[in-house]
């Protein structure tokens, strides 16, 4: 399920302004927060909505906060990013896996591991999505649901040339289109959660189900 299907968008798409190693811009930890207040909490909403208590959780892309929400226990939640001192900070985190993903978008886990995945502010920085997204659909449990969140800031040098090419509304079906390459997924929801008022980040959503119905066991 490691197959890429990137042919499928126009060549240039996931270049970068910078195509130095991941591993170098993201040497230093950076304790910061990549959207405001109420986008966070706008993404923690979506958490509880999506995932149940108690649900195994991959987290991926993942720094010293994964926005999950306090009063709900996960006992497993495992993290995929680039910085070990983030990864290591966070609180959320049972396990970490420090790994660039644009090298190797093979994730270190078995089919069928976790009840849910996040990718928060971060799928912009993706230059194999697809690939990556095929994983998660052979690591996340049958119907398990993928919860991708980004609003309208990026580091820009690090971003992939279509979604600086891109609006809102086109990140919004860049991600869906990401998802249907990838295969596997169904119950594609694109969302805005942007909080009320309008001065703070937008928050925009794209929402997928793994589809693998050969493993769904009959009733
Ligand atoms: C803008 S930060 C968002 C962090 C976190 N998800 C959050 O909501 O605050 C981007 C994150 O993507 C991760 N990242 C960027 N490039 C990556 C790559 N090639 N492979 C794996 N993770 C990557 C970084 O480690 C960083 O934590």
């Amino acid at each position: 399920m490691t197959q890429d299907n990137s042919s499928s968008f126009p060549p240039g798409t996931f270049r970068r302004q910078d195509e130095t190693p991941d591993s170098e811009f993201y040497h230093h930890p950076r304790f910061v927060t990549h959207i405001d207040d109420a986008a966070i909490a706008a993404v923690t909403q979506l958490y509880r909505e999506y995932f149940p208590a108690n649900s195994t959780l991959l987290d991926l892309m993942s720094s010293w906060v994964s926005h999950l929400p306090a009063e709900v226990p996960y006992p497993r939640v495992v993290g995929v990013g680039m910085n070990e001192k983030e990864l290591r900070a966070n609180p959320r985190l049972a396990e970490y896996v420090v790994q660039d993903l644009n090298q190797q978008p093979t994730l270190p886990f078995p089919d069928n591991t976790f009840d849910g995945a996040a990718i928060c502010v971060s799928i912009d920085y993706l230059t194999q999505p697809v690939a990556v997204l095929r994983e998660l659909a052979r690591v996340l449990r049958p119907n398990a649901p993928l919860v991708v969140t980004f609003s309208n800031r990026c580091f820009p040098s690090k971003a992939v040339a279509a979604w600086h090419a891109l609006d809102d509304r086109g990140h919004l079906a860049l991600v869906q289109q990401y998802l249907q390459a990838a295969g596997h997924w169904h119950a594609i929801k694109l969302l805005d959660r942007s909080p009320a008022p309008r001065r703070s980040d937008p928050l925009f959503v794209v929402i997928g189900q793994v589809d693998k119905p050969e493993l769904v066991q009959p009733e």
